[in-house]
């Protein structure tokens, strides 16, 4: 890792990528200059501004040209260059047009705290989301000296709007992690009305886009297009990240698989609105560019004042999708979870969702703790509907008092029963919401998110609170305080469960209304930090109606998400295919449910649903007191088996070796262990095929020298191990394993290597 500057060029490296940002002229117009494999050397002329058209001072008269075509860092808009901006402001007198050139630099140690925001953070510095002053930059974490910034000051000399571009780089990961603030030295107020957090302009190299798609039960399924001439882009104007785009996407060469090809990931440390753009000029460069929506979006900047963006995360791979979600893991393990969970083996838990829904009292809560106990299951967790008066989902949110008639004597007693039978307890609420139904709601009107004059749109029945309002916001934190205060809860699943609409604020002023959904994100943000401050050994789950806040922002707060409603085992491949792109397996939350599966009626075997609920946080959402006795009796196998590898697969490099969504047949993918000595595959045959009786699968990822004895495990647990012979790393990775097709659909496999 290191920083460089000669002659205002700059030079970011990282262990194997190099960024570098130029800035050309006397106008001093910052360029984007290469980012890809690590160079040595980082010669000017790559911005090629000596080619025609030249810049502004050689040849002003085409300096629309210019403006239209210069590989910029940080793109302005209104003055020539018609792609579209980072940045956009409307000054006091209405104009709208900004340019931001350079005025000087620093390289400095460490990295420096956002204020108010997630973020990565230098190893084992991990700050409170509101240390520090937040303006300036001047507020820096600790040092080691394993992390370093670039900050780029610049300015538009006409509004006197300045902007800090900020790069910071660690020593053990290869991302690049870029943020923007803007601050008003003028003497007027000024409105931004775009602010993005990260812009590339690089030559287009037949790029194709790949996005992570999805819908409620299908999140995050890879979607890749090519890029064509024009704008391409994914967004969310729901409040939240959202079940349908994801604030990620990477530009891949064609042909790119999960071993080569270049990659260039972008991946958005924020919940809610968001855009991810491509944008293919007529000189065959791409702008790549993400940030917070401008769909929307109005930000007042009094005088003095300063607005700072989220962060992206950038990661470049010469080797692929595969080397690109390794570096995504180990950066989001190692520098922006920082829940004490995060290392720690997760207690297995058993959700009554999907066992009772809202059908549920202290008995049944009881009956199913008793069962799971034998079982090897550590933690009861009580989901939705057990406050206020709430039987279904059309009241009570807000109204967060124990039900008595379901559970006599409240929390305290049944927490202590669960407590007794040996079992944790957890707890599911979703803060931010308010049922129309509801003493609150009665209560307060005017304290949902609302538009005065019109009828407020429901979803789900429900309403979202006004949290920018400091008394809602003070509110909701005393009733999360005081339901977790009172009995021994020692896990809370937060979820949202559904997207903001009708964007009015009664508290906000007229010239604040665009400020709304990203003032509710982070008065979200101030929301968990003060629950993960007040209670620091709460293991927290986020959640939002499955996984439509599965986002980096939210992992800053909690180590692991919900991924997502849907459990079927076959459907879960996708989704979490699509999720360990991104994100580390312990960050996934994945049960076994029961059969014929709720969202989609599919029946796979019960060692499937394991298998492949073993690759997340692993738990059970299932009435353990009916299910077959067959099932029943491999839960405590199957919990050994979490006990034996969750190590490995919390903290080891994942590799993909085979995906059904490409070849419609079966999956296969596994950790390694960062020393080489072990190794887990899962491998699910999705359908059977015909005069198909075996194939040979080339694992990844292991030590070529090493020896390791290979187990296959057909069943729940260890006990249906079948070993083989010994293999080197060399031969299983070059030459493959003999994989027998095993008879039957949905049949899966865990293939366990161990040095020898
Ligand atoms: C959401 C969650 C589910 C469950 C329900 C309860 O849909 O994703 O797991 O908690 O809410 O209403």
């Amino acid at each position: 890792m290191n920083i460089t500057c000669k002659d205002k060029v700059f030079k970011i490296d990282t262990e194997n990528t190099s960024y570098v940002i130029a800035v050309a002229d006397e106008e001093g117009f910052i360029g984007h200059a290469y980012y890809g494999d690590r160079i040595e050397e980082a010669p000017g002329y790559l911005l090629r501004t000596e080619e025609n058209p030249f810049v502004p001072s050689k040849n002003n008269r085409d300096r629309g040209s210019f403006m239209d075509s210069f590989p910029c860092e940080y793109p302005g808009n209104g003055l020539g260059d018609y792609r579209d901006g980072a940045v956009e402001i409307i000054d006091a007198d209405g104009h709208r047009a900004i340019n931001l050139t350079f005025d000087d630099y620093k390289i400095v140690d460490g990295k420096p705290h956002l204020k108010g925001l997630p973020q990565t953070f230098e190893k084992g510095t991990g700050a409170p989301l509101n240390s520090g002053e937040g303006k300036g930059g001047e507020n820096r974490e600790k040092t080691t000296g394993a992390a370093k910034t670039l900050e780029i000051y610049a300015s538009d000399k006409v509004l006197g709007v300045k902007a800090i571009l900020r790069y910071s780089v660690f020593d053990d990961n290869d991302a690049i992690v870029r943020s923007a603030e803007l601050i008003n030295d003028s003497k007027e107020t000024v409105y931004i009305t775009k602010a993005l957090s990260a812009s590339i302009d690089m030559d287009s190299e037949d790029y194709e886009l790949l996005t992570l798609h999805g819908s409620w039960a299908r999140e995050r399924q890879i979607d890749i297009r090519p890029i064509g001439y024009g704008k391409t882009s994914v967004g969310s104007v729901k409040g939240e990240s959202s079940h349908q785009e994801h604030p990620f996407m990477a530009l891949v060469q064609k042909g790119t698989t999960q071993d080569y090809g270049k990659v260039y990931g972008f991946s958005f440390v924020y919940s809610g609105n968001f855009l991810a753009q491509v944008e293919k000029s007529q000189f065959d460069s791409v702008r790549a560019m993400m940030g917070i929506n401008p769909g929307g979006f109005k930000w007042e900047l009094k005088a003095g004042e300063s607005f700072q963006t989220p962060e992206v995360v950038m990661v470049y791979s010469g080797e692929g999708l595969g080397r690109m979600s390794r570096t995504y893991h180990d950066l989001y393990r190692e520098h922006l979870i920082r829940s004490p969970y995060k290392d720690k083996e997760r207690p297995i838990l058993i959700n009554n969702w999907e066992a009772t829904y809202f059908d549920f009292n202290t008995e049944k809560l009881l009956s199913i703790a008793r069962e799971a106990k034998k079982s090897g299951i550590e933690m009861l967790v009580m989901d939705d509907g057990w406050f206020g008066v709430r039987n279904d989902d059309n009241t009570s949110l807000g109204d967060w008092n124990v039900n008595e008639e379901k559970l006599p004597g409240g929390l305290k007693y049944l927490v202590d029963e669960v407590n007794k039978i040996g079992l944790k307890f957890g707890i599911w609420m979703e803060p931010e919401m308010i049922s129309p139904d509801s003493e609150l709601y009665r209560a307060h009107p005017d304290w949902a998110i609302q538009i005065p004059g019109r009828v407020a749109t429901r979803s789900r029945n429900q309403y979202v609170l006004d949290l920018t309002r400091p008394e809602v916001l003070e509110h909701t934190w005393n009733s999360i305080k005081t339901v977790l205060g009172s009995a021994n809860i020692e896990y809370l699943k937060w979820d949202m469960n559904r997207q903001i609409t009708d964007i009015g604020s009664v508290y906000l002023g007229r010239e604040n209304q665009g400020e709304l959904s990203h003032r509710f994100t982070l008065a979200v943000y101030e929301l968990q930090e003060r629950l993960v401050r007040e209670f620091p050994n709460l293991l927290l789950e986020n959640c939002s109606g499955g996984g439509a806040r599965f986002d980096p922002g939210m992992l800053y707060f909690s180590p692991q998400i919900w991924c997502s409603d849907d459990t079927d085992a076959i459907e879960r491949l996708g989704i979490q295919e699509g999720t360990s792109l991104v994100y580390p397996l312990s960050s996934m939350g994945a049960h076994v449910s029961d059969c014929p599966n709720h969202t989609v009626g599919r029946v796979t075997p019960f060692v499937t649903r394991g298998h492949v609920a073993l690759a997340g946080t692993f738990g059970y959402e299932l009435d353990i007191t009916k299910i077959p006795e067959n099932d029943r009796a491999m839960i405590p196998e199957q919990t050994a088996t979490y006990h034996k590898y969750n190590r490995l697969v919390r903290e080891g490099d994942y590799y993909r070796v085979a995906s059904f969504r490409e070849n419609h047949f079966f999956d296969c993918y596994g950790v390694v262990g960062k020393d080489k000595k072990e190794a887990l595959f899962t491998f699910v045959q999705v359908f059977n095929r015909p005069n198909c009786h075996s194939r040979l699968i080339r694992l990844k990822g292991l030590d070529s020298g090493k020896n390791y004895s290979i187990s296959f495990i057909h069943g729940a647990g260890e006990g249906s191990g079948e070993k083989r012979e010994v293999l080197s790393g060399d031969t299983i990775m070059k030459a493959g394993i003999l994989m027998q097709n095993p008879w039957g659909d949905f049949v899966s496999c865990l293939i366990y290597l161990r040095e020898v």
